[in-house]
């Protein structure tokens, strides 16, 4: 199977598109469809599964979800509706739209396609060539929350939850209330004061897990070159390389490679 289709359901916007597996790109006419309100999973399901119609009915679907993602069921929901925790998502959106679902976090999924297809895999290309050793990759995803993504060699951690680790000396909120790409438009702040932010946040991360690179994506990384020139990391830094479409891709591929199921 070369095709699936891939859902990425952020905070505001649920994307949908069909993606080639061998090159990681969406097709042409991906679908971004606002967030029913209040996040609700019978609204969100409906809505999902009314998008998947035009699609050829053989073709597995990935569903890129905001929560922790356990043999298919939400385990947390930290930005949508409390009614998601402890549903089988997989199971119930299969039973709606009649295809092989594969229920995984949002920056999992953003994560893989990085490594697969993106800046993960240019990194593996230099470090072929010579370059230095990249075998510990964090990847990043900045957006409502933040979105954290391990890998040893090229194989994922599932379903860390780094946005939601406490920095010293911020007591009111976590990792993602403090520097998720969010709370830059809440508080308007300018470049220079969220980076500084989020240069607290790679501090953090760094000095607990020592990672060579960190790849930073979300939707606020199509912007990169306005932001990412202002920050400091002892690890080397890379922007994600598939931008905004990181999620929907990953989550197509992980459908058919079926690897973030245990
Ligand atoms: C959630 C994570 C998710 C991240 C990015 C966090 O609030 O807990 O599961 O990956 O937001 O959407």
């Amino acid at each position: 199977m070369t095709r699936s289709i891939g859902i990425d359901v952020g905070g505001s916007t649920l994307r949908v598109a069909e993606v080639d597996l061998l090159s990681g790109h969406a097709q042409e006419g991906m679908q971004s469809i606002p967030m029913p309100k209040g996040a609700q999973p019978d609204d969100v399901l409906t809505v999902l599964a009314r998008a998947l119609e035009r699609y050829d009915s053989e073709l597995p679907v990935g569903l890129a979800f905001p929560t922790v993602a356990q043999h298919g069921y939400a385990r947390t929901a930290a930005n949508v509706h409390e009614s998601w925790i402890g549903l089988d998502v997989q199971r119930e959106f299969a039973r709606r739209c009649h295809r092989r679902v594969l229920f995984l976090n949002d920056a999992d999924a953003a994560g893989v396609a990085e490594m697969h297809f993106g800046a993960g895999r240019q990194l593996a290309a230099e470090v072929a060539a010579g370059g230095a050793a990249a075998r510990r990759v964090v990847v990043l995803t900045f957006g409502t929350g933040i979105g954290s993504a391990l890998f040893l060699d090229g194989e994922l951690w599932p379903n860390t939850e780094l946005g939601h680790l406490m920095l010293p000396g911020v007591t009111d909120v976590d990792g993602e209330g403090y520097a998720a790409a969010s709370v830059r438009t809440r508080l308007a702040l300018d470049w220079p004061a969220w980076t500084q932010r989020v240069n607290r946040y790679l501090h953090e991360l760094h000095r607990l897990l020592w990672p060579d690179v960190f790849i930073l994506g979300g939707a606020v990384s199509e912007r990169a070159e306005e932001w990412m020139p202002l920050l400091e990391s002892p690890a080397r830094l890379r922007p994600a390389a598939l931008r905004g479409h990181a999620g929907v891709v990953g989550a197509a591929w992980a459908a058919v490679t079926d690897r973030m199921a245990r």
